[in-house]
């Protein structure tokens, strides 16, 4: 069995909102897998249960083949899990590599005693983390700015940094909600190369993004969200083809200008 993920059946409400009702799906180890759907669609929301901000309502996720139910996202982390956020949240007075610094060590931010104490296991994650990072900051051409303030970066290299933090914690399964959104083509294209890098080493991605030219080009299977539910999975060739897909969203307007 190569599936990584095994997504059961899951809803999650916010009060009198639906943002996923009864979603079923699964990744298999290798792939990319698109998720796309008009905005308030639940894909934000698909990708914070995945990664344990939120718990389901109803319905069971399996990682690795392990029940998420209750783990916390720090756990979930060790467990080789990572995501970047739809905003970027980078310390824009910092340097490229204090940002990478105080993201990892947020992000595999020990349990209470590690912190306290400071023990020697959380300060081996934090120096194999900083190792990481700096071999994707090379990996990915991020080498080269690491003393400039991000503030004058190009945008397209913030949302760069944002996903070497994330490869930083060694995930198997990466997460990436619109790492396009905001970029002009020529950092668009650059960001897919990167991704298809990122996934040449093994990574599993989930990809959510607005920009279809991206995500078609991109993902090997896709799967659809309208109101919380999937109207559709399949290659983006059948996606783009699709009946329900084109009256939902690819028909809509929706084409790839959203920030
Ligand atoms: N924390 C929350 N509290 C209340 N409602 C929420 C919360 N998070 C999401 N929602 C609602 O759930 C629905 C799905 O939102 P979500 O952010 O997952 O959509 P999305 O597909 O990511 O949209 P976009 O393309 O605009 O990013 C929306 O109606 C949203 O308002
Ligand atoms: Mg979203």
């Amino acid at each position: 069995m190569n599936k990584l993920l095994e997504v059961s059946d899951i809803s999650k409400h916010f009060g009198g909102v639906t943002a996923i009702h009864n979603l079923t799906f699964s990744l298999e180890k290798g792939e990319i897998l698109g998720v796309i759907g008009p905005n308030g669609s639940g894909k934000t929301t698909l990708i914070n249960l995945i990664s344990g901000i939120y718990g389901p309502n109803q319905g069971r996720i399996l990682y690795k083949g392990q029940d998420t139910m209750g783990l916390k996202p720090n756990r979930l982390v060790r467990l080789g899990l990572a995501r970047t956020f739809q905003a970027t949240v980078l310390y824009s007075e910092a340097t490229v590599l204090e940002n990478v610094l105080r993201g990892t060590h947020l992000i595999m931010e020990s349990g209470f005693f590690d912190f306290l104490f400071h023990t020697k296991d959380a300060r081996q994650k934090e120096k194999e983390a900083m190792e990481k990072a700096m071999a994707y900051l090379t990996f990915l051409g991020l080498d080269k700015v690491l003393d400039q303030q991000v503030k004058n970066l190009p945008y397209g290299y913030q949302k760069f940094l944002g996903v070497v933090i994330a490869l930083a914690t060694g995930p198997d399964l990466l997460m990436l909600d619109e790492p396009a959104a905001g970029l002009n083509m020529e950092e668009a294209l650059e960001i897919k190369r990167a991704i298809e890098k990122i996934n040449d080493k093994g990574i599993t991605l989930i990809l959510v993004d607005h920009n279809m030219r991206f995500m078609m080009s991109l993902c090997h299977r896709m799967v659809v969200l309208n109101y919380g539910e999937k109207i559709a999975e399949g290659t983006p060739q059948t996606i783009k083809k699709d009946e329900r897909v084109i009256k939902a969203y690819l028909g809509g307007g929706h084409s790839g200008g959203h920030n």
